[in-house]
């Protein structure tokens, strides 16, 4: 799936850095194929505009903050976050042309990170009560690029299949193919698979899993949000919740940026975060290296009933079938291999 040629993913709002990034100034970033930049306002939400100056086209990201405003490094254009320029240095005593602007984007901060949606949005971002929770603590995780694309990334977090073969050096049990249990139920906002498994436990693990046993058991309820949102409850049989957030932000065609950050209800001394890390570092790392491989632009033959009567391959085809729904209701698009029998 080409994401640059589907304009109504405009319309969704993507994490595109932690807020922390924005503290030491300016950030570019590229979101569906366009340049933009993100800063903190005074009131520490973030703004985002086009990242090119409309006076000689040097790229604002290399400015700096003024109070609510971003000022080009260059002449010292200053913009407000509705892209409108504020100021124009040279020109003190003469009215700002109208057309001194750059395009805005919708820009917001939630759950520790800058959301951007190019257009209007059609939906909110999704909810994570767990976020508010005093039961749980927060770990951000990874903010890295990978050159593949968001689908990709989005069917992989729902395949329990790959488990045995990718993650044979973590937590898949080669001797497992299978679930025990799966179950799909489509939602508004997606869907949610219910996955029971056995997974191994190595040494590694246990303080993540909470246990010293060899194998133990995990519940898995996995939420797709559409587009490319994947929350994922991990429960144990001791209680432990670990639920982990996956976002897929599209960059361009070959690129995504992948965000990821969890939630549990025990403590730093249960397990630290850098334990969390690196654990969870090998894990999308396994992944990383077999989502590099494959082709960007998510072709599938859904026409081989093989395919069709495995569970592991259903959520693949169901988030086809819904994005192209949603290519449809929107008009204008490029189905472009997005094909579903
Ligand atoms: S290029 Fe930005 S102020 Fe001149
Ligand atoms: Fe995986």
């Amino acid at each position: 799936m080409l994401v640059t040629k589907q304009p109504v993913l405009r319309r969704f709002w993507y994490p595109v850095m932690p807020l922390a990034k924005l503290a030491t100034g300016p950030q570019p970033f590229t979101l569906l194929g366009e340049s933009i930049v993100i800063w903190l306002k005074s009131d520490g939400t973030p703004a985002a505009v086009r990242d090119r100056c409309c006076h000689r086209t040097a790229k604002l990201s290399k400015g700096c903050v003024v109070g609510d405003h971003i000022q080009c490094g260059y002449h010292g254009w200053e913009y407000d976050a509705r892209g409108a320029c504020v100021k124009i240095p040279q020109a003190p005593d003469n009215a700002i042309p109208s057309g001194a602007r750059v395009p805005a984007y919708h820009a917001q901060a939630r759950y520790g990170y800058a959301w951007v949606a190019l257009d209007e949005p059609l939906a909110d971002i999704f909810p994570i009560p767990e976020h508010d929770d005093a039961a749980y603590r927060c770990v951000q995780q990874f903010d890295e690029r990978w050159k593949t694309s968001p689908l990709r990334l989005m069917e992989n977090s729902f395949d329990a299949a790959h488990f045995a073969f990718v993650h044979r050096g973590t937590f898949g049990q080669f001797s497992k193919q299978k679930p025990e249990f799966f179950a799909l139920n489509e939602t508004e906002y997606g869907f949610e698979a219910e996955t029971k498994l056995v997974i191994n436990n190595p040494p590694a693990s246990h303080r993540i899993t909470g246990t010293t046993e060899p194998t133990t058991r995990r519940h898995f309820r996995n939420q797709w949000h559409l587009p490319f949102n994947r929350r994922l409850g991990l429960n144990y049989p001791n209680g432990l919740e670990h639920l982990i957030v996956t976002c897929a932000t599209p960059v361009d065609d070959e690129h995504i940026q992948v965000l990821q950050w969890l939630y549990r209800n025990d403590a730093e001394a249960d397990c630290s975060a850098a334990e969390l890390n690196k654990w969870d570092a090998q894990v999308i790392a396994e992944d990383k290296v077999i989502l590099e491989t494959v082709d960007y632009d998510a072709p599938i033959d859904v026409s081989r009933q093989v395919e069709r009567s495995m569970p592991s391959d259903q959520p693949g085809l169901i988030m086809r079938k819904r994005l192209l729904a949603l290519l449809r209701e929107h008009g204008e698009h490029e189905v472009h291999r997005l094909t579903v029998a």
